[in-house]
């Protein structure tokens, strides 16, 4: 029986090695182009669900203060190592969504930023809209005043068409993988089973992870932000300008924090 792992636990050691350390990379460059558009420049950003830090390096690069969050304690080591290599400083945050907190040093309230981005439809992780929602309400308590809140998600079309029933492989050379998933229609759920080897020596080890992703409807994105504070002030064809257009597989929200909430 080959052994099951917990996502993001052993995917952790080769998620950049399989190149999905790009996605995030254009993620930024996204965003750069975002914040330009809108004359908008951040001092400080949070990532949610960092992963390997890609994000958070290249946001630390500008200068800015950056914290990365995630609930894997696998991605936030491989993230640590990137950030020692590259002598940036990225604080690191392991908590889990949607319940996070994140206190400045010696435990003075809350920490405050001007940008929170959460790239590679991490979003989708969260399967049931009350944890979507806790998120952005979570969310609003640590944004500025009129700060803002980047991020992607996959559409139900790209779990339905991209994931659903599909199987998918690559090999290199030290690493192979197979993802297979499922389309569960009345959820709007699909699974992810990610069965990967791993060289070790002259051995291949063989282990899986089953990753589950929810989607949500536009009406309910917005719902949700719109009651935890924020205006959705663009909803794009994510990397493009342009509205989404019905069958989108992939939407990026850019949010404004408007209110507080209670
Ligand atoms: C698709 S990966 C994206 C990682 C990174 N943003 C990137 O673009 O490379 C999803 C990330 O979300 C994190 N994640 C999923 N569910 C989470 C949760 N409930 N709380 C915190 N992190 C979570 C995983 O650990 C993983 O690092």
């Amino acid at each position: 029986m080959p052994r099951r792992f917990q996502p993001y636990t052993r995917l952790a050691e080769i998620w950049d090695e399989i190149g999905q350390d790009r996605f995030s990379a254009r993620m930024v460059d996204y965003t750069f182009q975002i914040l330009k558009r809108k004359n908008f420049q951040p001092r400080s950003a949070l990532d949610l669900c960092c992963g390997t830090g890609t994000a958070a390096i290249r946001f630390a690069r500008k200068g800015w203060e950056v914290y990365g969050l995630d609930g894997s304690a696998d991605m936030l080591r491989l993230a640590a190592m990137k950030i020692r290599k590259e002598r940036v400083k990225v604080n690191l945050i392991h908590q889990r969504l949607p319940e996070f907190e994140i206190r400045h040093t010696g435990g003075l309230g809350l920490k405050m930023f001007d940008l929170v981005t959460s790239y590679y439809d991490s979003l989708n992780y969260l399967l049931k809209e009350e944890e979507l929602s806790a998120c952005f309400r979570n969310l609003n308590r640590h944004l500025n005043p009129d700060g803002l809140f980047i991020f992607d998600m996959n559409t139900k079309e790209a779990l339905k068409c991209l994931w659903g029933d599909k199987v998918y492989a690559r090999s290199y050379d030290n690493v192979a993988w197979i993802w297979q998933s499922l389309f569960y229609e009345r959820a709007s759920q699909a699974d992810l089973r990610a069965v990967c080897f791993v060289r070790k020596g002259k051995l291949w080890e063989r282990f899986e992870e089953v990753h589950t992703e929810k989607a949500y409807s536009l009406s309910v994105l917005k719902r949700l932000l719109h009651s935890a504070g924020f205006r959705v002030e663009h909803l794009y064809d994510c990397f493009r300008f342009v509205k989404p257009k019905r069958g989108a597989y992939r939407i990026a929200v850019v949010a404004r924090k408007v209110r507080n909430i209670a």
